[in-house]
């Protein structure tokens, strides 16, 4: 069987390099293996938690070009953003007439936010998140895709897919195909400044794209403790030593670990640290500021992209349309 792999990026703030070691890089990794990879922008998604319209358009620029950056080829991946798919937003409808209330009553997310208000369940809460996973479903359903490379915390969404996909298939006949999840490895979050996960909710990042000097502020931002220089630290509990082995190489690692019981200097393992992040993330600055030369290039891109994946979605609409009786009349 051929393998399509899907997946969503939500179009919320600016990457960072949690982003990029915890998904960008394994998901492109994957593409390089697979025979046919989607990835696109759920700029629709972002919109049910943010209402500023600024927001949401420099949030699509900067993932865009944070993924073409990194190496995503437009020409061996299809990459899209859903809001140039009005198909998914149709296929979204049917779907949702086939949905149980009660799958989405269970939703992680969705009861989260009811865990968090007082007195009203339903203070805060629009109707895009309850039927969050209906539209995930969508997108999901819309393109036959087999596998699907998410995080572990997306697991619950995988589940209700299958379980619509099923429902119709019942329903009316087999038209759905039935993804199965791929678990990106969750057991070594990027640490942020502060040494919890890296995460824009905790204002604790480094940023991916911007320049080197804002760089190097990110790293010297990173809380150590008040051991002296040729005092043996402990590298086991340290944030600097921790981020540095997402991008060294085994021997770097133990010489780090080495100069670590030898007493290094915070500044010194920052600038370390620095060094090695900026060699690594040189090359994506490069091409970053490369592509926002030409003005026209990310349009031209997701156009293309919207192009060559609307046919699909087109096909499979209308399939989808006459089999549930939205149809000529005859
Ligand atoms: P944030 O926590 O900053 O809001 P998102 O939830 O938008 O990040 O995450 C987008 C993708 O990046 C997800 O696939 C997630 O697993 C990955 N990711 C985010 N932060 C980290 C991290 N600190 N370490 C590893 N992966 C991460
Ligand atoms: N919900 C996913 C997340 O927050 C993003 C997403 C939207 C997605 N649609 C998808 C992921 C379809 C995989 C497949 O990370």
């Amino acid at each position: 069987m051929r393998k399509r792999i899907l997946t969503g990026i939500t179009t919320t703030g600016t990457p960072h390099i949690g982003n990029y070691i915890g998904a960008i890089k394994p998901a492109l990794e994957l593409a390089q293996e697979t025979d046919e990879s989607f990835f696109f922008l759920a700029d629709y998604h972002s919109i049910i938690k943010n209402q500023n319209p600024d927001d949401i358009s420099m949030s699509v620029r900067n993932v865009a070009l944070a993924w073409l950056a990194s190496g995503l080829d437009t020409n061996k991946s299809y990459f899209y953003r859903q809001s140039d798919v009005p198909e998914i937003v149709e296929l979204t409808w049917i779907l949702n007439c086939l949905t149980a209330k009660g799958l989405m009553n269970r939703a992680h997310a969705y009861k989260a936010a009811v865990a968090e208000n007082k007195n009203d369940p339903d203070k805060g809460i629009n109707m895009g998140l309850f039927s969050y996973p209906v539209l995930m479903a969508a997108d999901i359903l819309m393109f036959d895709s087999t596998h699907v490379p998410v995080g572990a915390d997306q697991i619950q969404h995988l589940e209700m897919t299958r379980d619509i996909a099923m429902r119709f298939n019942h329903i009316y006949k087999d038209l759905l195909t039935i993804p199965e999840p791929i678990i990106h490895n969750q057991d070594r979050v990027v640490l942020g400044q502060d040494g919890r996960k890296m995460s824009k909710s905790y204002g604790n990042v480094i940023p991916l794209l911007e320049s080197e000097q804002n760089l190097k502020k990110a790293i010297l931002k990173i809380t150590t403790n008040s051991l002296e220089p040729g005092e043996p630290k402990d590298y086991k509990s340290c944030t600097v030593f921790d981020l540095f082995t997402h991008f060294g190489t085994s021997e770097q690692i133990s010489e780090l670990k080495q100069a670590y019981i030898n007493g290094i200097s915070w500044g010194d393992a920052k600038e370390t640290l620095f060094n090695i992040i900026n060699t690594k993330l040189s090359p994506i600055r490069e091409k970053h500021d490369e592509l926002i030369q030409n003005k026209d290039f990310l349009n031209d891109v997701l156009s293309d992209g919207a192009n060559k994946v609307r046919s699909l979605a087109k096909n499979k609409i209308s399939e989808i349309k006459d089999t549930i009786g939205i149809k000529l009349i005859s």
